[in-house]
């Protein structure tokens, strides 16, 4: 047998698994028990994400969900934009501890430059932090705080006509990021009629517009039966209250008008209960599960491409890191190499054009400087001829005032001499 058949020979045997009984009992049937009580040490984290309209009743769906009351603060309607306001806080059921966090959408939806950009930008930094820690040398994802969000409780507000076009666009966005659930909050709001015709409707326009929600899974048959029936409830429709009120001899979580009062956990009143087995008893674990599995994956396969990173396919070399990331160098530095021509030329071509700019001001000056010149000279030139026009009718003024004083004097000569001669003529007669 050749060598390489060899080779193959013992790979084969390594992958094929033979059956054996065995002689007795060896223990590993509390593996699943290991599992759980690994995982109760651990803790558990789950991240809620809440996104609606300010005051449409987040925070009081929250309280009424983990029965407690959680520090928020009203949010303002003058935000500037959204901005995502996380709490965490550390809860204990029986011996379970969970980690549960939750993040305002503060601001969404009060004015129209309020887009779900923050919300995207925000789920996808808490899968970045993910990611960067599983890429870390040294990595702890034993006792990392998993901030990624595993499920985004989409408040529609309870108009009773259609979706608004920023929930749909809103939904769009988000669907191959996070397990969105839709419901309708201040179900009480609503009439059944109405409510029931409201819903039908808001799945209609999910589907037309291809918006992809958390589907309850039915692949476990534990819970198949129970999913498949509440997968046709969405979306809920839900009364948050944290207020409790008599009724019968029971003191019960419910909102009273002056004609009824709204019991939150009365199935026939709204979707509270459904909400809450669903979201915390049923699936909280899938929608962990979801997240890393689906979502997360997606973020990192994209983010790996986007790096450079390729798996090796059928029978090629397999993967190596260290190529990848001098393939990945050499790319970057001949970028680098490319935009740095780039300026270079750039900044030949800007110097030029500057140089010509300056030449045909220059040119332009010069011209201007001629022109003056000329205008002057012809200016100096008209002033001269002025001048010596004037030198002229100066001198010929000054001839003619000569003559008529020369005339003026011999008249008064003549005129004196006269009256001399008669007193003269006068004595000799
Ligand atoms: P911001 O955090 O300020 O955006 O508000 P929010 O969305 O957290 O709303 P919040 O829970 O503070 O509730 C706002 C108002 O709506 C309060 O007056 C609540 O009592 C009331 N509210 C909450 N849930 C319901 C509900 O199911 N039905 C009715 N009718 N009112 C509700
Ligand atoms: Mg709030």
């Amino acid at each position: 047998m050749a060598a390489t058949d060899l080779e193959r020979f013992s790979q084969n045997a390594e992958l094929e698994s033979r059956n054996l009984p065995l002689g007795g009992h060896v223990g590993f049937d509390s593996l699943p028990d290991q599992l759980v009580s690994k995982s109760v040490t651990q803790g558990f984290s789950f991240n809620i994400l809440c996104v609606g309209e300010t005051g449409i009743g987040k925070s009081t769906l929250m309280n009424t969900l983990f029965n407690t009351t959680f520090e928020t603060e009203e949010a303002s309607h003058h935000e500037e934009c959204v901005r995502l306001r996380p709490q965490t806080y550390s809860l204990q059921e029986s011996n379970v501890q969970l980690k549960l966090t939750v993040v305002d959408a503060v601001g969404f939806g009060d004015q129209i430059n309020k887009d779900e950009r923050p919300i995207v930008d925000y789920i996808d930094a808490q899968f970045e932090n993910y990611l960067q820690e599983e890429l870390k040398i040294r990595r702890s994802l034993f006792d990392y705080h998993d901030t990624r969000i595993h499920v985004c409780l989409y408040f529609i507000t309870p108009t009773g006509h259609s979706l608004k076009s920023l929930d749909l666009v809103t939904m769009k966005k988000l669907d191959s990021k996070v397990n969105i659930i839709p419901i309708i909050a201040k179900a009480d709001t609503i009439s059944k009629s109405e409510l029931h015709k409201f819903k039908i409707k808001i799945m209609g326009e999910l589907v037309s517009n291809g918006v992809q929600i958390y589907q309850f899974p039915t692949d476990d048959e534990a819970v198949a039966e129970i999913n498949a029936v509440m997968n046709a409830h969405l979306p809920f429709a839900v009364v948050g209250s944290t207020e409790e009120v008599k009724v019968g001899n029971k003191l019960v979580r419910a909102r009273q008008y002056p004609w009824g009062v709204v019991q939150v956990e009365n199935e026939n009143h709204c979707d509270f209960v459904k909400l809450r087995e669903m979201l915390i008893r049923v699936n909280m674990e899938d929608l962990r599960e979801q997240t890393h599995s689906r979502h997360y994956e997606l973020y990192r396969r994209c983010k790996l491409e986007e790096m450079g990173f390729q798996d090796s396919e059928g029978d090629s070399q397999p993967f190596s890191l260290q190529e990848t990331y001098e393939a990945k160098r050499k790319e970057f530095l001949s970028e680098l190499q490319r935009k740095e021509e780039e300026m270079r030329q750039m900044f030949v071509n800007k110097v030029k054009e500057t140089e010509l700019e300056l030449k045909e001001k220059e040119r332009e000056l010069h011209e201007k400087f001629e022109h003056l010149k000329r205008v002057h000279q012809e200016e100096k030139r008209r002033v001269e001829e002025k001048r010596q026009e004037l030198e002229e009718e100066t001198s010929a003024f000054t001839r003619r005032k000569a003559a008529v004083e020369a005339l003026q004097s011999q008249a008064f000569h003549a005129t004196s001499q006269q009256p001399l001669r008669k007193d003269k003529d006068k004595k000799k007669s």
